[in-house]
């Protein structure tokens, strides 16, 4: 059994200690938003924010998750006001949208820790995050509006 505080909520799983942390946000708390790419921390589709840090939580063992603060897209904001969900919806950046939690998630981690990055630190933050509708352009854009 474990205690996770997710999305500032306690909760109880119980699962073998190596289940991805992924597998507990979308199977046993029914949180859907963060997506399953590969399975390897290679995506980033199932970005969450760790700690306030965007860690791959496929690549995340429940039992390291247990006694830390994670949260999902559905817990960066009480009502999608975050200010890179706001730019992601102002600039229309996604197409298919599969990847875009794990994308916001990532932006969102980028500018907590560096609230006024440079074009070259945008793009090194967002690398990992891969998007088969190619929507590079738009991303980059949306955390530049976000900052403003
Ligand atoms: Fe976790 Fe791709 S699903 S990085």
């Amino acid at each position: 059994m474990f205690e996770l505080s997710i999305n500032g909520q306690n909760v109880s799983v119980d699962v073998d200690d190596d289940t991805p942390l992924l597998w507990v946000i979308r199977e046993e708390l029914g949180m859907t938003g963060t997506k399953f790419g590969c399975g390897i921390g290679m995506c980033g589709a199932c970005t969450v924010h760790i700690d306030g840090v965007a860690r791959r939580s496929c690549v995340t063992t429940v039992a390291q998750a247990a006694g830390v603060k994670i949260t999902t897209i559905e817990g960066l904001s009480e009502d999608d006001s975050h200010p890179v969900q706001e730019a992601w919806r102002s600039l229309r950046v996604p197409q298919c949208g599969y990847c875009q939690s794990g994308q916001i998630m990532q932006a969102a981690s980028l500018l907590a820790g560096n609230p006024n990055p440079t074009d070259q630190e945008i793009d090194q933050a967002m690398t990992g995050n891969l998007c088969r509708c190619m929507t590079y352009v738009r991303i980059r854009q949306a955390v530049r509006e976000a900052v403003t």
